[in-house]
């Protein structure tokens, strides 16, 4: 097929909330042709072919990619970017938009990503690495407190502790390296100084020479209302990020975005695909927290539905070095997203419960993260069940019209944050 002619059939590897918006996203596209995703889940599937394979089953998804031949991949979980799916694919000669395994490290080892921003001077915490736990717990004897503990490899977003007392970091780090809560994701860890100020999530997208952010937003980790409870994967998240004016952008272009292109391509591990760069505004100026190997989830259900532009035309250019022609545009408005979770979630909780949707507006969406179809009903399945999102001139109505939406999705056992996008009215006075 040559590009430009027809539509293109797209294979999406995951099945969460970020995948629902990326495909709802796409298929606004001229181009889009069908969309497989691979599993997908019962939401999900209302908008695209879901076929029952692992994320991260590689053997399964390139047979899967050896029969139906897609035109174009999209892998967006992070588990099967570190594990080299986008290598394996593109070895069968699909196109891919995702990092190949070289370049997914920047979120596969926090090690290799300190060590990569202390070789090319780019601003984050100072932090010191260890392989022995009895080294590590020597060293925070003489630590200031608060100390963060974090684990080299994935951890599902809980890798990372922020410890207020001497005891409360000691057991993070015998969690990681003696009980190896994380298995060999704590191997290795990180003891590292402790930063403030507010977050800013920057998503982007590069096609290894040209980056070009996307609209600023927050995420918001904290499982309860008040920033309270166990850090989770995300409750919810709005856009733009006030805190992140365009003083502020200009710098962090100039002294994290570029510098982190440059470096990764200097290493000889050209990252192309959706590079995330987790952000604190520090009163010494932005420091890299943590950097993602692709869309983050989530800021992706508020983010998407402010751009303009074409995702698919993006995507391609990412992949075939041909982004600086092409348009990204995002609207000047403002998006919201509520989760709804199991309450329990990120520990205990139950599923099985029917989920009852009313019908999204205009401007608005329901992106599915953990359901499941059974008997032509749609059932809870996971701790993140859902994203109610809406957009809007201001912020402030963004908020006020996603949790209207929100409260019009009813299951058992439903439990959301009242506060998603309090902190960012508030910063904007309102
Ligand atoms: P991470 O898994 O690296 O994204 O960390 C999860 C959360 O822990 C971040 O969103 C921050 O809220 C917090 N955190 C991580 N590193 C630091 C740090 N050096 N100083 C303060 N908070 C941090
Ligand atoms: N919401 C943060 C992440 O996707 O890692």
């Amino acid at each position: 097929m040559k590009l430009g002619e027809k539509t293109m059939d797209i294979l999406v590897v995951g099945g969460g909330g970020r995948e629902h918006a990326v495909i709802k996203t796409l298929k606004k596209s001229k181009r889009c042709g069908k969309i497989w995703c691979l599993p997908g889940n019962g939401g999900i599937a209302a908008d695209a072919e879901c076929v029952p394979v692992k994320a991260t089953d590689l053997d399964g998804i390139a047979a899967f990619a050896q029969k139906c031949k897609p035109d174009f991949a999209v892998v967006t979980p992070d588990d099967p970017l570190c594990m080299g799916l986008v290598d394996r694919l593109e070895g069968l000669g699909v196109p891919c938009f995702g990092p190949t395994k070289n370049a997914a490290v920047i979120e596969g080892s926090k090690v290799f990503s300190k060590d990569l921003m202390k070789k090319y001077g780019i601003p984050t915490a100072e932090s010191r690495v260890f392989t022995d736990a009895a080294e590590a717990i020597s060293y925070l004897k003489t630590h200031p407190y608060p100390v963060v503990v974090k684990a080299d490899g994935l951890a599902l977003g809980k890798g990372a502790v922020v410890a207020a007392t001497f005891s409360e970091a000691e057991k993070a780090v015998r969690d990681m390296m003696v009980e190896k809560v994380f298995g060999e994701s704590g191997n290795r860890i990180l003891i590292e100084e402790f930063l403030t100020g507010p977050e800013v999530s920057v998503l982007s997208f590069t096609d290894g020479k040209t980056l070009v952010p996307m609209v600023s937003s927050m995420d918001h980790k904290r499982a309860r209302t008040g920033d309270e409870g166990l850090n989770t994967g995300g409750m919810g998240a709005v856009a733009p990020n006030p805190y992140y004016t365009e003083e502020i952008a200009a710098r962090c272009m100039r002294e994290i975005f570029l510098p982190t292109v440059a470096a990764m391509n200097r290493e000889g591990r050209t990252f192309r695909g959706c590079l995330y760069f987790g952000l604190m505004l520090t009163p010494e100026g932005p420091k890299v927290i943590e950097y993602n190997c692709r869309f983050g989830d989530p800021e992706t259900q508020a983010v998407l539905p402010l751009l303009e532009s074409d995702l698919l035309e993006i995507i391609l250019a990412c992949r075939n070095g041909t982004l600086a022609e092409t348009a990204v545009k995002f609207s000047g408005g403002a998006s919201c997203c509520v989760v709804l979770a199991s309450d329990g979630y990120p520990q205990k909780y139950q599923t099985g419960y029917e989920i009852s949707l009313p019908e999204a507006g205009e401007d608005e969406a329901i992106f599915v993260a953990g359901a499941r179809l059974e008997g032509g009903k749609l059932l809870t399945a996971g701790g993140r069940v859902l994203g109610a999102t809406a957009t809007a001139p201001t912020l402030k109505e963004a908020v006020a019209r996603a949790y209207s939406l929100a409260e019009k999705i009813t299951f058992e056992n439903a439990y959301k944050r009242a506060d998603i996008g309090a902190r960012a009215l508030s910063a904007l006075g309102e």
